[in-house]
């Protein structure tokens, strides 16, 4: 078999992306207040079925946004995964909130869910739940939980656009959801999020902290801090295209992976992903691995091996319990999260972008098992 380059992701833009964006140029409607930035928000709350959509200029801000929304008090806890984008935690940082962790589940490596409960006090005032990789974080008992003890739920569907939990759809379990349009995504926009919600007061307050907190009536006099968090007419543009394929790339993503499962189910030195739950199919946002602990490699020296062979990789999350930055803002903790420690060492992930071919894909099914004997 010949070298081939395969990048960890390639977008796909081959539908009306070209001639939207043209639109905004013949038009000159460029900036926010463009309407294909309205069209957006319209189209893709009707999706998910929710009241209002808010588009933000990333995923990481509109997780800030979420929690700024809530007003939640320093100190105030929020229960979180530690195996996560440091993007879950900044806003709560900022807001002197305290993170409080719990581990994963070693099969969805999504949050255990069965160690919320001991893990809310007095000062716990929320749960982030993080939809990672391709299975959804089993909500039931999550909401169950958020009701018993009057907690909010921010949702993080950054990476779970078009999947479902018994037939609803991610990002509409939230009291506030978030999502993210990075070109890795389900949809993208080149950079771009949003955040969505039901209730009218958060959705007004979400608008109000994108748009650096104006207020309407008094122009340049502000009453709180907000953030400049719009999204370009042109970045809506792009999404709304991206937004018209969505089945479609739902579709390619699971043949994805269904793919790499058919070529490496019978390696026995890594662990995939699981197909499916009860609750939810795989959508494979990416297709990742974990290698064995009693393997002599580390997903490191592994993904070092697979770029010899053009091979683009990215490694899994690091947890936010081990982060240099969290300990010196203070965060300091004797727990240990097992399974995180062992999904950020030992996991990484494989090409997956929706430009992949099935030629490229059987190229690096045959490197990983190559290199795994
Ligand atoms: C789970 C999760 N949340 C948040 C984000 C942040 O999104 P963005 O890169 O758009 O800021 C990402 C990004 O990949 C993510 O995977």
């Amino acid at each position: 078999m010949i070298n081939m380059n395969v990048p960890v992701n390639e977008p796909l833009l081959n539908g009306n992306e070209k001639k939207y964006l043209l639109e905004c140029i013949d038009s000159g409607w460029i900036s926010s207040e463009g309407p294909f930035v309205k069209q957006f928000e319209k189209n893709l709350a009707a999706y998910l079925g929710r009241k209002h959509a808010i588009a933000v200029s990333n995923g990481t801000i509109a997780i800030d946004i979420a929690i700024d929304a809530l007003e939640f008090k320093e100190d105030d806890e929020i229960i979180m995964p530690s195996f996560t984008i440091i993007s879950c935690v900044l806003g709560l940082l900022r807001k002197r909130c305290k993170p409080v962790f719990v581990d994963q589940q070693p099969d969805t490596w999504n949050m255990d869910v069965d160690q919320i409960e001991r893990k809310i006090t007095s000062k716990t005032k929320g749960i982030m739940v993080v939809h990672i990789y391709g299975l959804p974080v089993d909500m039931n008992p999550v909401l169950k939980l958020a009701g018993k003890y009057h907690l909010k739920v921010i949702e993080d569907a950054a990476e779970m656009l078009g999947q479902d939990y018994y037939g609803k759809k991610c990002g509409s379990f939230g009291d506030i959801s978030t999502v993210s349009f990075y070109p890795n995504k389900h949809i993208t926009t080149g950079e771009g999020g949003m955040v969505f919600t039901d209730d009218d007061r958060l959705a007004e307050r979400c608008r109000l902290l994108r748009n650096l907190c104006f207020v309407p009536q008094q122009r340049f006099i502000h009453y709180e801090l907000g953030y400049n968090a719009r999204m370009t007419n042109m970045q809506a543009a792009v999404g709304l295209a991206q937004l018209e394929r969505i089945e479609e790339s739902i579709l390619k993503k699971r043949r994805i992976g269904e793919l790499y499962k058919e070529r490496l189910n019978d390696n026995t030195y890594i662990q995939l992903p699981l197909a499916q739950k009860e609750y939810a199919r795989n959508i494979y946002w990416v297709f990742g691995i974990v290698i064995n602990s009693d393997y002599h490699w580390d997903a490191q020296s592994a993904m070092k091996e697979l770029s010899k062979d053009g091979i683009g990789t990215r490694p899994f999350f690091w947890g936010l319990h081990e982060q240099p930055v969290l300990h010196q803002l203070g965060y300091h903790s004797d727990e240990s999260f097992p399974v995180s420690e062992l999904l950020s060492r030992r996991g990484f992930y494989l090409p997956s972008g929706l430009a992949i071919t099935e030629e490229q894909i059987n190229y690096v099914a045959e490197k990983v098992n190559k290199i795994f004997t």
